[in-house]
C-alpha cells in the first residue's frame, strides 16, 4: 500500500530530522520504537463549589446500580461495591456468573451472603476520590478493606482496579473484564506531535461518572468524510459496517451483529456451551490504521460479497484451465486392458 509506506516514511523522517536538532547532530540517528509519552489526565486539584451535576451524572450510570441478577453479595461485591466485599468469602460452588447472567431473580452462591439494597454502596465517589468535607478532591483508590487511599499514577490504573481479568488462579475462580488496549491507531502513532493526542486514558473517551463513551465519529467526522476513505468504498459501507468491523487490531470474527435485526456489521466471538456453538457481538478496544478488504470478501465468503483483494482490487478471473489434450494411443491402450 503506497499510502501507509509514503505515511510512516514522512513520520520517520520527522522523527529522525527531530532527532537530529535534538542531539546537534553530533550522533548518526537510531531507528527508535515510536511510543506516544502523553501527560496523565488531569485530576481534579481544587474542590468545585457545587458537585450536583457529578452526582447526576454518577447516579445515571452504572457505577451506581443495585442489581439482583448481578451477584450483590459479599464475593462479589469486591468490584460490585468494594466496601461490602468480604475477603475472607469464596465464590459459591453454584450458582455462578452464568445462571446470574441467565435468571434475574437473586441468586446466590452456597455460602456468600446476601447483600440487601439498603446496606449497598455500589462504587461511591470515595471509592476513586479522596474525600473532604463530603467534596470530591484528588483520585485514589479506596482500599475497602484498610480504608486506606491507594495512589494511582493515571486514571486508567483507577479503571483497572475493578476492570481486570481474575481468572488462571488457584482457586479456579475469576471473572474476565479487562479493556485489553492495542492497535496502533491511538497507542503508537508518531504523527500527531504538534497536534491533538490521539485518546490514551479510559476517560479520554468515558465520562467518568456516566461512563458514556465518546464514538468515533465525534473526533473523525473529517477523516471520514474525504472522498479516498476506505479507497473510496466507505459510502457504499457506511450504513451497514461499524468503523471497528473495519479498523479492528485484535484479529476478532467479523460480520452481522446476531442481535441486531438490522445486518449491522461489527466484531463478533463464537464460543461452543452444551447448547452447541453460539455468537455474540463483542467490543473490541484495539484499533489500526491498515484495513484489509479481504477480511471480508474473501473468496467464497458466506454473505456473496464480490471477492476482493486486500488492497480492495477485484482479481482477474482465473485463466481457464485448458481442456486436457486427448491421447488417442492411451485411450485406446485403456479400451484394450478393459
Ligand atoms: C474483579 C472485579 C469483579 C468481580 C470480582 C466481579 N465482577 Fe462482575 N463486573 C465487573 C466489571 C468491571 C463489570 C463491567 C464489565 C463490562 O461490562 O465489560 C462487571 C459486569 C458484570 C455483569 C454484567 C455484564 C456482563 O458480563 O453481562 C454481571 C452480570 C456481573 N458482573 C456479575 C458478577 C457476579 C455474579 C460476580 C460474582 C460471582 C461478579 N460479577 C464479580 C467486575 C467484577
Ligand atoms: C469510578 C471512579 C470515579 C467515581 C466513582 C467518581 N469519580 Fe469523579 N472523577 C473520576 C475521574 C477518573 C475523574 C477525572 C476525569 C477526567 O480527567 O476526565 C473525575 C473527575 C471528577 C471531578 C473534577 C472534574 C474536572 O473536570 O476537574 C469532580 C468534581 C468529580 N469527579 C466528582 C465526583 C463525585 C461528586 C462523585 C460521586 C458522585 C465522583 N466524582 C465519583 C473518577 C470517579
Ligand atoms: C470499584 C470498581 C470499579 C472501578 C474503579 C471502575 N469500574 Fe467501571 N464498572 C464496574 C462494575 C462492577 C461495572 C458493572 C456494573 C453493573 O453493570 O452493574 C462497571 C461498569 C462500567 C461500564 C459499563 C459497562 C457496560 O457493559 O455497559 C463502563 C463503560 C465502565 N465501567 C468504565 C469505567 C471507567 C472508565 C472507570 C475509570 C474511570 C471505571 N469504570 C472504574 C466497576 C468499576
Ligand atoms: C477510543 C475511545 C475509547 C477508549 C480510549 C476506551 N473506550 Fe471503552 N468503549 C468505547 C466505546 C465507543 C464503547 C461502546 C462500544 C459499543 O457500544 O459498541 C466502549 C465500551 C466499553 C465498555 C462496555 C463494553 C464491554 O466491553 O463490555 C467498557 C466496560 C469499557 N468501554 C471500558 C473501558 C475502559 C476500562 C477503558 C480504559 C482501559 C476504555 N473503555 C477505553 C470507547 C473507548
Ligand atoms: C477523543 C477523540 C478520539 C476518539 C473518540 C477516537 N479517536 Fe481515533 N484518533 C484520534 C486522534 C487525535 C488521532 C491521531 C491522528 C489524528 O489526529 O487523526 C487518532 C488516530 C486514529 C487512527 C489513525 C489515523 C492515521 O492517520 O494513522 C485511526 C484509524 C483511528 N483513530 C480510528 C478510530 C476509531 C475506529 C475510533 C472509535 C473506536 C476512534 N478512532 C476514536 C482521536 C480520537
Ligand atoms: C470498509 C472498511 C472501513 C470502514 C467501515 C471504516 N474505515 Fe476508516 N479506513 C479504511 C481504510 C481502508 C483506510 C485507509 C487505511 C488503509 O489503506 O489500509 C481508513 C482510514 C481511516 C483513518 C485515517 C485517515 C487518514 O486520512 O489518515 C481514520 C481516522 C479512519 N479510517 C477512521 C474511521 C472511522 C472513525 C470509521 C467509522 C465511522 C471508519 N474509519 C470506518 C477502511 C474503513
Ligand atoms: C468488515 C467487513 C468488510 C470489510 C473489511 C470491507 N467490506 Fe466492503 N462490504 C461489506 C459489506 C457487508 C458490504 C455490503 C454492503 C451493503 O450491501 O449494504 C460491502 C460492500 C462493498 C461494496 C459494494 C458492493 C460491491 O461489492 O461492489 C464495495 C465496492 C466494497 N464493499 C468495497 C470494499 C473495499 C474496497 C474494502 C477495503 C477498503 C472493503 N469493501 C472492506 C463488508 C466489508
Amino acid at each position: 500500500m503506497h499510502l501507509i509506506t509514503r505515511k510512516r516514511f514522512i513520520v520517520l523522517g520527522a522523527i529522525i530530522l527531530l532527532m537530529l536538532v535534538v542531539s546537534g547532530c553530533q550522533a548518526p540517528p537510531e531507528i527508535v520504537q515510536v511510543t506516544v509519552v502523553v501527560e496523565p489526565t488531569a485530576v481534579p486539584t481544587e474542590t468545585p463549589e457545587d458537585q450536583t451535576e457529578y452526582h447526576a451524572a454518577w447516579e445515571s450510570g452504572p457505577h451506581s446500580t443495585y442489581d439482583v441478577a448481578r451477584g450483590p453479595n459479599d464475593w462479589c461485591a469486591r468490584c460490585h461495591s468494594p466496601q461490602n466485599w468480604n475477603p475472607e468469602a469464596t465464590i459459591g460452588a453454584a450458582p455462578n456468573c452464568v445462571s446470574c447472567k441467565m435468571f434475574e431473580e437473586i441468586t446466590v452462591g452456597d455460602g456468600n451472603v446476601l447483600i440487601e439494597e439498603e446496606d449497598w454502596f455500589a462504587i461511591p465517589c470515595e471509592t476513586c476520590h479522596v474525600m473532604v468535607n463530603g467534596f470530591a478532591t484528588e483520585l485514589a483508590y479506596l482500599n475497602p478493606i484498610t480504608m486506606e487511599y491507594k495512589a494511582v499514577s493515571n486514571s486508567t490504573e483507577l479503571c483497572e482496579q475493578c476492570h481486570v481479568t481474575t481468572t488462571g488462579n488457584a482457586f479456579g475462580s475469576g471473572v474476565d473484564n479487562k479493556i485489553t488496549f492495542g492497535g496502533s491507531a491511538h497507542l503508537n502513532y508518531g504523527g500527531f506531535i504538534g497536534e491533538e493526542a490521539p485518546p490514551t486514558y479510559c476517560v479520554d473517551c468515558h465520562d467518568a461518572h456516566t461512563t458514556e463513551p465518546k464514538q468515533c465519529i465525534d473526533c473523525h467526522e473529517d477523516d471520514i468524510a474525504t472522498a479516498e476513505h476506505a479507497g473510496g468504498a466507505y459510502g457504499v459501507m457506511k450504513d451497514t459496517v461499524t468503523c471497528m468491523a473495519c479498523h479492528d487490531a485484535s484479529g476478532a470474527d467479523v460480520g452481522p451483529n446476531p442481535a441486531e435485526d438490522i445486518d449491522l456489521w461489527t466484531t463478533t466471538l463464537t464460543t461452543v456451551g452444551r447448547g452447541g456453538p453460539s455468537t455474540d457481538a463483542i467490543v473490541s478496544h484495539s484499533i489500526v490504521f491498515t484495513v484489509a478488504c479481504d477480511r471480508c470478501h474473501f473468496e467464497g465468503n458466506a454473505w456473496e460479497l464480490t471477492v476482493r483483494t486486500a488492497d480492495g482490487e477485484i482479481p482477474p478471473p482465473p485463466t481457464p484451465t485448458p481442456e486436457p489434450v486427448e491421447d488417442p494411443a492411451a485411450e485406446e491402450t485403456e479400451t484394450t486392458d478393459g
